[in-house]
């Protein structure tokens, strides 16, 4: 489906969102593991935390709904019941890999699958250090999707120094720990997001420049309450487009404002973005507030490999920051990006290509420079979320305004985009 976009003069208004999706998908996993009835307030409504909540039930969890709350019934240690059908994770790789970690753990067999990008992303990632553990988990020759889980025999806790920078790969294996008398200990020397440990309240020290977390049974989760804070990666999107649109003022309401997932914020503050962060309060160790964003001229700054893990999910929408400022956009060490929903720099560099911009690119990012010369073309969303709503932005930008191939899948985190994008733009 094409998607339209007229030009957009001006944003003002005020929007929330709803949980953030990592948050969601962690607080949905762990309601499942403890004994009893947890409430979730403020639950993504997004297709990928829709594919945890079907692999949860065909795992016997009961789950009901209620506009944005959920009431998940825990069925507590090892109580899953053994699926009848293969556990379909959809385009969701957090519901992938932190499932197979539980999987992993468990006395019966199981099988994961996902749709076709899931299918191509590598799962080697969790396969190795579960493996390590003792669990005994057969992939393809690629190592990819769909995974036999085999029921574990003898499993033990490990030290794992964390050999890529995912925060998928660490709660993958912390969630297998929770399952174990002795201590698992995950190991990084890139901090990535903690959502994990937030919620199941773990024990985390920094030594020597390295974040090590340690997990054991004695931090089995029981039942309790959850607010998820609204989404902040859905929040970027509407950041950038009322950093970019002139005469514009957008308040952004219960946002979540964990320190490993606003590096976003700051580097839009250093590129000369007005934005004012308010705490308002923490839930279950996760910070939220409000942000006041105010039209901005930016410019571009040099962006560190290391803080690449604490905006890889923003970066489609910071190309379209960067591609409007002043100088040269230019993102190295992201090659995590060609592993993501699609190709990311593949996806970006071919449809900014489309805009007669001069680009390089490159293993691991891509530089662009040049004027934007034409854009009649429409974009390609390739299927992936992220580059759709980011070349949707784009598009409002435009006087003739634009169009996005493919749009309907902004909704894999967010159905709302549309409605958001309407009821802020005039
Ligand atoms: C996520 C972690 C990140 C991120 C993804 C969600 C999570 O992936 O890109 O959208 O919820 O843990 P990696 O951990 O693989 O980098």
């Amino acid at each position: 489906m094409i998607q339209s976009f007229n030009r957009i003069n001006q944003v003002t208004g005020t929007l929330s969102f709803l949980g953030d999706k990592s948050i969601s998908h962690r607080a949905l996993l762990i309601s499942s593991l403890a004994n009893g009835k947890s409430y979730i307030k403020n639950l993504s409504d997004s297709d990928d935390v829709k594919s945890t909540i079907n692999c949860l039930m065909e795992l016997g969890i009961e789950v009901v709904l209620n506009n944005d709350e959920a009431i998940v019934f825990g069925r507590g240690f090892r109580g899953y019941l053994k699926p009848m059908n293969p556990l379909n994770a959809g385009n969701s790789g957090t519901t992938a890999r932190l499932l197979a970690g539980i999987l992993s753990v468990q006395k019966f067999e199981s099988i994961l699958i996902g749709d076709e990008s899931l299918s191509s992303r590598p799962m080697r990632r969790v396969i190795e250090p579960l493996t390590q553990m003792g669990s005994k988990i057969k992939s393809n020759d690629e190592g990819r999707l769909p995974l036999q889980i085999l029921p574990a025999e003898n499993l033990w806790a490990i030290n794992y120094n964390m050999p890529v920078a995912s925060a998928q790969v660490k709660s993958a294996i912390l969630f297998a720990g929770l399952h174990l008398e002795d201590e698992t200990i995950v190991i990084e020397s890139m901090q990535t997001r903690n959502h994990t440990e937030n919620l199941i309240d773990l024990r985390v020290v920094k030594e020597d420049e390295k974040i090590i977390s340690t997990v054991s049974k004695n931090n089995y989760p029981e039942a309790k309450e959850y607010f998820i804070p609204g989404d902040i990666s859905s929040a970027m999107f509407f950041i950038v487009l009322a950093l970019l649109t002139k005469n514009s003022e957008l308040v952004i309401k219960d946002v979540s404002l964990n320190p490993t997932r606003i590096e976003c914020l700051s580097l839009l503050k250093r590129m000369g973005g007005n934005i004012q962060i308010e705490k308002k309060g923490i839930s279950n160790n996760e910070v939220y507030g409000n942000l006041f964003v105010k039209s901005s001229d930016l410019s571009n700054v040099k962006i560190d490999n290391e803080i690449i893990q604490l905006i890889i999910d923003e970066i489609p929408i910071l190309s379209v920051a960067g591609i409007i400022a002043d100088g040269v956009f230019e993102l190295r060490g992201a090659a995590e990006l060609r592993v993501k929903e699609s190709d990311r720099i593949k996806a970006i560099c071919t449809n900014l290509l489309k805009l007669g911009l001069e680009i390089e690119e490159f293993d691991d990012g891509f530089r662009v420079s040049g004027l934007i010369k034409k854009h009649s073309e429409p974009f390609d969303s390739f299927g992936d979320h992220r580059i759709a709503m980011a070349f949707a932005i784009l598009s409002s930008l435009f006087d003739e305004g634009g169009s996005v191939e493919g749009f309907e899948c902004a909704s894999i985190s967010n159905p709302n985009f549309l409605k958001q994008l309407q009821a802020i733009s005039s």
